[in-house]
């Protein structure tokens, strides 16, 4: 490889393999095991959960971590370092830029919101540290004895009304007052130190020294959980299979999702890491110790911790639905609960999520940095300086619309959406632009032990398959309750009927009844619609804002994805494509 174009900068590698594993595991374990992880297997079947989940574990995710892997390390032969460039080396069409984008604006976009709930981790761990918290709660539980349900309930509902005060769900805006706005800024410095440091002094050393500290963390509160009288009724209520929840298959669905997001895989940070091996590093045996560790992260340690001890100490009443609602306003409260050394163990947990959280933000940070550098030449310092101050913007506007955390929920639902059509894409181009056999003749170069002999043919129709009807469900089940969660209309006549005829209608029935309303003319329309009371008006300002704001986050997201998409297409036409063709003249090939 002896071209000017190659040679223009220092290729960055990975300095040794325990590095690489714990950078990619780094990326995997995150929010997504700890938090996301027990609420969705709690609510979706319990012990059943599993079954869904551990097959779409190894239909999906380690035959798309693999493949991921191979492309990423056969990217990296043709000087590629970003997921448009890898892909458009391998597939010399159109698409494989379009694809390309989404490697990009994945990672990027889940950056913009993730960083706030980053923030959040921080400002918590500093909070019980410092015994804000304790005041906090402390204050709230005068007069009343611990031990007691009245106790337990009034530091859940302290805790929960703390959450929303740090979050702002309750104000557009809000999120700029209070700390929040120093917590956000201290994240996007340390995230951006290091990434500017590259991938091996920056990436590859904090993520050895935050992997084992946090998983080490995570053990010691794993023991003290599992030491607590009792705990067995816990675990029984986690674990507790619901059979019948099997058919269900929106169980399946986000079995599958939950893989997606825990293993990283559809977002292009594996491609871009993978990228940074050397040509003979080992990819099969690696990215399986990687998975591993993120499901010994996500199955024992964020299974056995929350879900478990929120029923002990809060009962079933308060098994928490959402993400943000099993770490924010749950966990919170239970570490609080906890006998014995609680306000540490709050402090520790948190500060494990922060380290967890920024190890999953650098490696959404690196992919577009990768580009600009790959795709345009950009110096280290200005293609940094650049995405910090793009990021920058996105987590303004998600902090701005922050009532309700409806343009992070906006964000995440379309994000969702991004990685699933992404993974599906770069499984296809592996099995048939690649060819499965080839690509996993390619995998198995220099790897410690080779893939099965069954590979090409899960890769190239039971991956996809399984894929094409995760989608298709995905679609189905998910799309049209966002389409209509982006309807003012819709949503205003909705807030107004949950008000005036409270538990008349439900699912279904109330879709229906609101279209009616729709389609019904303004004059035939009822009074409380027509001239609303000052209450139910205001809760009809409150939807539609919601829905406008749902509207403005696709739209944003949409824009964006056209921006990445030109800009993939100019570095496609020049510089990524100048180097690729000089690796070819150099002899680099999709292998034999
Ligand atoms: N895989 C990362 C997580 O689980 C994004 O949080």
């Amino acid at each position: 490889m002896s071209t000017p174009e190659l040679q223009e900068r220092p290729r960055e590698s990975w300095g040794s393999k325990a590095g690489v594993i714990l950078a990619v595991a780094g990326s995997a374990v995150g929010l997504g095991n700890f938090l996301r992880f027990p609420g969705t297997a709690v609510n979706n079947g319990g012990g059943a959960f599993m079954i869904p989940y551990i097959i779409s574990f190894l239909v999906l995710g380690i035959p798309i971590v693999w493949c991921e892997w191979t492309m990423g390390r056969l990217g990296g032969r043709y000087g590629q370092n970003n997921g448009p460039g890898i892909l458009y080396a391998i597939w010399r069409k159109a698409p494989a830029k379009g694809i390309g984008a989404f490697t990009i604006m994945v990672p990027v976009v889940v950056y913009m919101y993730y960083v706030l709930l980053e923030a959040l981790c921080l400002h918590y761990s500093i909070a019980y540290f410092s015994g804000a918290f304790d005041a906090h709660i402390s204050s709230a539980v005068e007069g009343l004895t611990r031990g007691t349900a009245a106790y337990s309930d009034a530091v859940a509902k302290a805790s929960a009304a703390y959450a929303s005060k740090q979050f702002a769900i309750d104000a557009n805006g809000g999120m700029y007052s209070g700390n929040m706005l120093w917590y956000v800024l201290a994240c996007f410095l340390i995230n951006f130190v290091i990434i500017y440091r590259g991938v091996t002094r920056g990436i590859e050393t904090f993520c050895k020294f935050a992997m084992p500290l946090l998983i080490g963390c995570a053990v010691i509160i794993l023991i003290r959980v599992l030491t607590l009288d009792n705990i067995g009724s816990g675990l029984g209520f986690m674990w507790n299979p619901k059979w019948e929840l099997l058919w269900n298959p929106e169980v399946w669905l986000r079995a599958a999702g939950q893989i997606f997001f825990s293993l990283s895989v559809g977002f292009g940070l594996i491609l871009c890491y993978s990228s940074y091996l050397k040509p003979s590093d080992d990819v099969v045996l690696t990215s399986l110790s990687a998975s591993s560790a993120n499901e010994f992260c996500e199955v024992v340690l964020g299974g056995m911790i929350v879900v478990p001890t929120a029923f002990l100490f809060l009962g079933s009443t308060h098994t928490p639905e959402s993400t943000f609602q099993v770490g924010f306003f749950t966990v919170p409260a239970i570490m609080h609960l906890m006998p014995v050394a609680g306000n540490f163990l709050g402090g520790m947990w948190f500060g494990l999520l922060f380290l967890a959280a920024v190890t999953s933000s650098l490696s959404m940070l690196q992919p577009a940095i990768a580009f600009l550098e790959d795709g345009f030449g950009l110096p280290r310092r200005m293609s940094v300086t650049l995405l910090a101050i793009m990021t920058a913007v996105g987590a303004s506007l998600v902090m701005y619309f922050s009532v309700n955390a409806q343009a992070l929920d906006f964000t995440d639902f379309a994000c969702e959406f991004m990685m699933i059509v992404a993974g599906l894409a770069q499984v296809l181009i592996f099995g048939w632009v690649i060819g499965a056999e080839r690509g996993v003749r390619e995998a198995n170069r220099g790897s410690d032990f080779k893939l099965p002999r069954f590979m090409p043919f899960v890769v190239r129709y039971i991956t996809p398959t399984f894929l094409i009807v995760v989608l298709g469900m995905w679609c189905f089940y998910n799309a049209p309750g966002r389409l209509r969660d982006m309807s003012p209309d819709f949503k205003g006549i909705e807030a107004a009927l949950l008000i005036e005829a409270p538990n008349q209608f439900e699912g279904d029935a109330l879709v229906t009844k609101v279209r009616e309303l729709q389609a019904t003319p303004s004059a035939a329309r009822p009074d409380w619609l027509t001239a609303p009371t000052k209450k139910v008006a205001k809760e009809i300002e409150g939807a539609r804002l919601n829905a406008n704001i749902a509207r403005f986050s696709i739209v944003g997201v949409g824009l964006l994805f056209i921006i990445i998409t030109a800009a993939i297409d100019i570095a496609c036409r020049n510089r990524i494509g100048r180097t690729i063709e000089a690796a070819e003249r150099a002899g680099v090939s999709l292998g034999d």
